[in-house]
């Protein structure tokens, strides 16, 4: 017998990611690849003590069915977190507690978006949005960013287009904060044209912000969702790179009417997220421990970030240009034209050393010379001696190409 199956996952692209996983446990590999938070910053006692404690004092509720939006004391966690650290003010019944961002992302796609229905992304953008957005086939119109985000002037001539052909894009993706792949950050003045522009055209914005608090250097920027007066965003938070992923606990906010259908689809999906991971993630909060986390976990990442700029610096070929970002985990580097990332990775591999090439982030498929180098999963001597490798290979790659 053959399965028939449907049309739905014929766009979605075989994590490259996922493939190189694989690689990132043989030993003396060094992997720029992956997404990873390091586990030296997981909070191991504290989940332990949290974990136990939750058992012995709420295990009849932790480990029964929850409601669907989330479990209530959790949500006001999250409503004072966003406020002490974001500046945004909301409500719980704004909040949906969600299995890691990724369901937010998957599951607004489906709220929001008709097949064949135009979005507006960054180009190139996170690698889980496009999957998202392309098993539930919204067609993505992805907007070039420069060092300061989304080139805004750019989405606004095609979002004008779209509208006077009768294809006004459902909503507009954007990772503002140390994005994901480029780690740029998008300035002020961008945030505030882009608001300007998702009211003037009454286009949902969706702000996805996994890094914010993973600052290294440089000044907060307010988020879009306090720039806008207007209610016009949905916020996609996420407790996997401040606590861990593995509890798989992240969070939408959005206006009521949008969150009421939210809640709708998810009782469909999954009636809701691990109730036990909402009680060790209530705790988490409430008893203050994230805010010991995160300083160490910027102490740790800010280190191998300085690192892997030294190492750039050092060894890539003087053709190359690379972001310098101020937080998060990743760095965007675009090396001479003529090398193609997707191959030089086999290359790479061979010698030991991986990062996941620019196409994979690419709505157009036009990030070919160019690839995502995570810094914080390495260690510093790895980050030096890998990108000494990649800038040899891509340094030898450049010179056999020219003199062709
Ligand atoms: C921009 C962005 N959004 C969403 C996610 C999904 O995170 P999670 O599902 O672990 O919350 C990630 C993960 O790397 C990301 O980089």
């Amino acid at each position: 017998m053959q399965f028939r199956f449907s049309d739905s996952l014929k766009n979605i692209r075989p994590s490259e990611i996922r493939e190189l996983l694989k690689y990132a446990s043989a030993k003396d590999f060094i992997s720029f690849g992956g997404g990873m938070p390091n586990p030296l910053t997981f909070p191991m006692n504290d989940i332990r003590e949290i974990m136990d404690y939750v058992l012995t004092d709420y295990g009849a509720l932790a480990l029964q069915y929850g409601n669907t939006g989330g479990l209530n004391e959790l949500r006001t966690e999250i409503k004072k977190l966003v406020l002490e650290t974001e500046k945004i003010k909301t409500d719980e019944k704004n909040i949906i507690v969600t299995s890691g961002s990724q369901q937010g992302l998957y599951e607004l796609a489906k709220v929001l978006v008709n097949p064949g229905d135009a979005i507006i992304t960054e180009e190139p953008t996170y690698v889980g949005a496009i999957s998202a957005f392309d098993a539930n086939k919204a067609e993505m119109h992805s907007i070039q960013m420069d060092n300061e985000g989304m080139r805004t002037d750019l989405a606004e001539a095609e979002i004008k287009k779209l509208t006077s052909e009768g294809k006004k894009p459902k909503f507009i993706y954007t990772i503002p904060t140390f994005q994901n792949p480029t780690g740029i950050t998008m300035s002020l003045e961008r945030r505030k044209h882009l608001v300007e522009i998702a009211n003037q055209y009454e286009i949902p914005l969706v702000e996805d912000n996994p890094y914010g608090e993973l600052r290294y250097s440089g000044e907060r920027l307010p988020m879009l969702s306090t720039l806008d007066k207007d209610s016009n965003v949905i916020y996609l938070g996420t407790f996997s790179k401040v606590m861990c992923p593995g509890l798989r606990m992240g969070y939408t906010i959005g206006p009521e009417e949008f969150v009421n259908k939210f809640n709708l689809l998810k009782q469909a999906l999954d009636l809701s997220s691990s109730t036990f991971s909402q009680y060790v993630a209530w705790q988490y909060l409430k008893r203050g421990i994230i805010k010991q986390q995160i300083p160490k976990s910027i102490e740790l990442y800010r280190k191998k970030r300085d690192a892997m700029l030294k190492a750039l610096d050092e060894y890539f070929p003087e053709t190359s240009t690379w972001s310098r970002p101020d937080g998060g985990m990743f760095l965007w580097a675009t090396v001479d034209k003529k090398i193609n990332t997707t191959e030089l990775l086999k290359d790479a591999v061979q010698e030991g050393v991986a990062y996941v090439s620019g196409n994979a982030f690419s709505p157009a498929r036009i990030q070919s010379n160019s690839m995502r180098l995570n810094f914080t999963f390495s260690e510093e001597d790895q980050i030096y001696r890998g990108i000494e490798k990649l800038g040899n290979l891509i340094g030898k790659k450049a010179g056999v190409v020219q003199s062709q």
